[in-house]
């Protein structure tokens, strides 16, 4: 039994130092100068870094083994969600979650959910146009509540709900990461505020999500909205899922939602700075609608667009990190694993190993519709995890992602106009360092233009 590679007990505080100060960078370096299973000493028990392929899957593989670990703030806030539970529980409710979660992707909800978009869009290029710029990230985080909460709730929630509901998410993210990243341990003071303003905003999400379950509960004939659908197929002890743990789910995916407006926003500044692959994508989306405005119909036709979500999704992956710890001794590869070890898998790094992609740091779509990609092993790409534990959430934001996509690319021109590079800045989810400087042109088409075979307008 050998034993896992990693820096000694000097170089292991750099490179701690490193990782803490530039996480990307000082992981990035730490599996290039030890290899892709990395043992780093953080003060009483080593962590380590799974990052080549094969291992990563036989973690996620095993959640009886490598168990996940979730940070007090976060059992607090989605205490009920799928996300916390185990066991019995937990396969019997992602049976039925799953089922929920398919089942509202319906031809319908399609629909709504491109309509909402486009409405979005227009406000959003034209803020644009008014010489105010918009803040990009926040507005994505409205777009995508609203399109999720009208599509898939048939809910509405008001100006300020929302953006109570969006501050208070992302406090919830801040308070978590900085639970996960502890490397010296909190203040009581520190730990007692941080449990008050967590019970706080529970409270605060819980009295404006409660209601509007409330107002849902009962239309259980009705098949239109998620809060029925899951009331419907859910049983607990033989009863319906309570609301409290509706509201749960509903956490989960309004926090989900945040996980895909960050995507949106990595997706503009990658087309904004590939305008080759930009009009691909626009040549693909008029060849399949003949120009005209999109509809859900168009939606699985349009692959090359599916290449550049999958591609932003392969470079920025907004779960960049995703732990377990084991709770009993086990063998990984050729190396025993004591209990209680803490286990990291970054998307990220995978998705830039060289061993498995060429240019891994290019943007390039393409990649996914070749042969290289179909061979490429499937524990190099795992933005959305592995295994049984992988996203409930996929499908819907993987739809959500391409209907904004293409609504844009087929109505503007995507520029950055920022000096700076805009750089991938790892907290709970992988944000953009800066607001993208991104303006939206509208693309000139006239009355008379003509749609070529090719999907370009003559
Ligand atoms: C682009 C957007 C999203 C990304 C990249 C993403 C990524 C992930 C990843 C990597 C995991 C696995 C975490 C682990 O293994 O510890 C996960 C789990 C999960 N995600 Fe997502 N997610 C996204 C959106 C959503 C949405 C919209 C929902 C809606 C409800 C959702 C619901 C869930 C749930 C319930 C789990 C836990 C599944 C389980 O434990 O069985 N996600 N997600």
């Amino acid at each position: 039994m050998s034993r896992i590679p990693g820096p000694n007990i000097f170089s292991g505080m750099f490179a701690l130092r490193d990782i803490s100060k530039n996480p990307l960078k000082g992981m990035t370096d730490l599996v290039r100068n030890h290899g892709d299973l990395v043992r780093v000493r953080t003060g009483k028990k080593p962590i380590l870094v799974v990052n080549d392929p094969t291992n990563a899957k036989n973690v996620l593989s095993d959640d009886s083994i490598y168990v996940r670990t979730n940070p007090p703030p976060l059992r607090k806030f989605l205490s009920g969600s799928l996300l916390l539970s185990r066991g019995e529980d937990w396969e019997q409710r992602k049976r039925s979650d799953g089922e929920a979660f398919t089942e509202i992707i319906s031809e319908k909800a399609l629909k709504d959910l491109v309509e909402s978009a486009d409405y979005a869009i227009e406000r959003f290029g034209s803020t644009e146009n008014d010489g105010g710029r918009p803040e990009i990230l926040e507005e994505f985080r409205k777009i995508m509540f609203r399109m999720t909460s009208e599509a898939f709730l048939r809910t509405r929630f008001t100006e300020s709900e929302t953006e109570t509901i969006i501050n208070d998410i992302g406090r919830i993210e801040d308070i978590t990461e900085r639970w996960s990243t502890r490397l010296v341990k909190p203040s009581k003071r520190t730990l007692r505020q941080e449990r008050k303003e967590t019970h706080e905003i529970k409270k605060r999400h819980d009295s404006i999500i409660l209601p509007k379950v409330a107002s849902r509960i009962h239309e259980v004939n009705k098949e239109d909205n998620l809060i029925s659908i899951l009331q419907k197929k859910n049983k607990k002890d033989g009863n319906p899922l309570p609301p409290q743990d509706i509201c749960g789910v509903l956490g989960n995916l309004i926090a989900g939602e945040r996980a895909s407006s960050i995507v949106m926003t990595w997706i503009l500044h990658c087309l904004s700075l590939n305008p080759r692959v930009q009009l691909e994508a626009r040549k693909e989306i008029n060849r399949t609608t003949s120009g005209k405005p999109i509809e859900e119909k168009h939606l699985k036709d349009l692959e090359f667009l599916d290449h550049v979500v999958e591609e932003t999704l392969r470079l920025y992956p907004p779960t960049w990190k995703i732990f377990r710890a084991t709770n009993q001794e086990t063998r990984l590869q050729n190396h025993l694993v004591p209990p209680g070890t803490l286990i990291m898998i970054s998307p990220y790094l995978l998705h830039r190993n060289p061993r498995y992609w060429s240019h891994p740091d290019d943007f390039y779509p393409e990649r996914f519709s070749s042969q290289d990609a179909r061979d490429t092993d499937s524990g190099a790409y795992m933005p959305f995890g592995f295994g049984p534990r992988a996203c409930l959430g996929k499908n819907m934001a993987f739809q959500q992602l391409k209907i904004i996509t293409s609504l844009v690319v087929q109505k503007y021109d995507i520029k950055e106009e920022s000096e700076e590079e805009i750089k991938p800045s790892p907290g709970f989810y992988l944000n953009p360092d800066s607001n993208p400087c991104i303006s939206l042109e509208p693309v000139r088409t006239e009355k008379g233009d003509h749609i070529e075979h090719d999907g370009s307008v003559q």
